[in-house]
């Protein structure tokens, strides 16, 4: 049984704190893997730091997988480079990387990076970007389906946000499955996550607000092309989804869907409580999530017993 706390600072076995920010989580076997950016020194690409877990609060740095390439290079140290994702593709046992890749310290070039590794640590060597029809992409989440079919979900700010379908190999993009905006909402929501249960897909999301935090949402729909219900928020109004932004949920195993991610009846919510002025030691909200027939509702523990 491991405790957690509703906000953390965590420490890697090093001692130091976890860059696990704009975090990316999937179980890989028994064990649980999640990459974030380094943020020690402000926006700029440090690189995509893994660490390995198995109750979401003792994390082994596993290092730096995919690391700085030079000044000229789209991974180089000028750019902005965010929410790495990691997915394990069925028809290839390759272990595929997505990420936000932007601008020289701006976020003008929004498109997906693509990486590939052969085991979750990889390391991972960058192969390309992607604009799927020419559609800006910033925030970016993944969703794997109870068939293995491959999904990056992206923020494009003139369209909304996208569910992609990804190809067999996961290295590029075959179909548009859908593209929402927020109810009554000017653009798609970013930070986008997508979990199932029970043939239900969720779908999560933040308002465009920066670093500030906002009341995020989430809508329902039985099939990934919809319809899709109107969006709501799923923490009290007016609470900022306790200061936080929306990042990643993770399926828990239980006692009668064992690891089934997909019937999972229990689920950690992870989200960013940046620090814009010292990204690096921004905090991490979790918090167990209910997502049950339609429904998804996120309440405030200072401590609790994630079951781990
Ligand atoms: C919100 C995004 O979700 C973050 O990843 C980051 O890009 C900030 N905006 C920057 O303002």
């Amino acid at each position: 049984m491991a405790t957690m706390n509703g906000v953390n600072l965590f420490h890697d076995n090093m001692g130091e704190v976890a860059q696990l920010h704009g975090i990316g989580v999937q179980r890989f076997g028994d064990t649980w893997y999640a990459y974030g950016e380094v943020k020690f020194n402000g926006n700029l690409f440090q690189g995509v730091a893994c660490y390995s877990t198995n109750d979401f609060v003792d994390w082994t740095n596993e290092g730096i997988v995919l690391p700085v390439e030079g000044d000229d290079s789209i991974v180089g140290p000028k750019r902005i480079i965010e929410r790495p994702k990691v997915l394990h593709c069925p028809a290839t046992g390759k272990y595929v990387m997505y990420l936000h890749v932007d601008g020289e310290n701006n976020y003008s070039y929004a498109h997906i990076g693509v990486a590939v590794g052969d085991s979750p640590t990889g390391g991972f060597t960058f192969l390309n970007t992607i604009q799927h029809r020419g559609y800006e992409s910033r925030d970016i989440g993944v969703f794997q389906d109870e068939d293995g079919t491959g999904y990056i979900l992206s923020e494009d700010r003139p369209h909304g946000t996208h569910i992609y379908r990804l190809s067999d190999d996961y290295l590029s993009i075959v179909e548009d499955v859908v593209c929402l905006k927020g109810t009554n909402y000017w653009a798609g929501y970013e930070s986008p996550i997508v979990v199932k249960r029970d043939g239900t897909y969720y779908w999560f999301g933040s308002q465009l607000t920066g670093w500030d935090c906002n009341d995020n949402m989430f809508a329902t729909a039985p099939d990934l092309h919809g319809p899709w219900s109107e969006w709501t928020p799923f923490t009290p109004e007016g609470s900022k989804t306790y200061e936080s932004q929306c990042d990643i949920i993770v399926p828990l195993p239980n006692e009668t869907a064992g690891e089934d991610q997909w019937h999972a009846s229990r689920f950690l919510y992870i989200g960013d409580r940046w620090n814009p002025k010292d990204l690096g030691n921004s905090e991490l909200v979790t918090l167990p999530i209910e997502i049950e027939g339609g429904n998804a509702k996120l309440a405030w523990h200072d401590s609790w017993d994630n079951g781990l």
